[in-house]
């Protein structure tokens, strides 16, 4: 765990993030938040880079990368996507561990060359190694390409998430 992990085919690289990744990574975070502003109404906010928005994504991101729970892929040395993954959080004691997999972003001009694929497969691993014996994702429902992404990763709908605004 902590290392460069998988070479998947030359020159695709992936590995677990470090600090020295992390002016890539934030500005990669800053065009996923702006690509799923539309998936979620609650992203449509009138200044995305406000002062407190950038503290909150620094934190986070900060967090995820100490923790050594964030994957960054490289093309050709590039940071071409990203993943997190983390415990989920269920209190009891239970034989089945579920950790998430989150924020699969790849590079738009990067797409359809199994980035994400091996972004996935790696959190996997990764969740793996931490004692997850299960992973889950949530998606938008109005996402299809990450639909079609888990879908070809063998991942089943096991839930639904229903929501209803309190002020029409
Ligand atoms: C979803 C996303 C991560 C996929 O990344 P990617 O590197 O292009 O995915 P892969 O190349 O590994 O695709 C693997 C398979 O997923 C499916 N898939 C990927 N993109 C798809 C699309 N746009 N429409 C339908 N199916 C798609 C296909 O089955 C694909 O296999 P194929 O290319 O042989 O047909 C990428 O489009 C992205 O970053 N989107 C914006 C961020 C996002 O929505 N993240 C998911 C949050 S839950």
């Amino acid at each position: 765990m902590g290392d460069t992990l998988v070479t998947t085919s030359e020159p695709l690289t992936v590995s677990v993030a470090v600090f020295d990744d992390y002016s890539a990574i934030e500005s990669a975070w800053w065009r996923l938040l702006h690509d799923q502003q539309g998936l979620d109404f609650r992203g449509s906010v009138v200044e995305l880079k406000s002062q407190m928005n950038i503290d909150r994504v620094q934190r986070f991101l900060e967090s995820r990368i100490r923790q050594g729970r964030m994957l960054i892929a490289r093309l050709e040395g590039e940071l071409a996507g990203i993943c997190t993954y983390s415990p989920d959080g269920f209190i009891l004691d239970a034989p089945t561990q579920v950790w998430e997999i989150a924020d699969v972003w790849v590079e738009p001009h990067a797409r359809r060359n199994g980035i994400a694929t091996a972004l996935v497969r790696q959190g996997e691993h990764e969740c793996k190694m931490r004692g997850a014996t299960q992973v889950r994702l949530t998606v938008y429902a109005l996402n299809d390409a990450a639909l079609g992404l888990y879908q070809s990763l063998g991942y089943d709908i096991s839930s639904y998430t229903l929501s209803r605004n309190l002020n029409p």
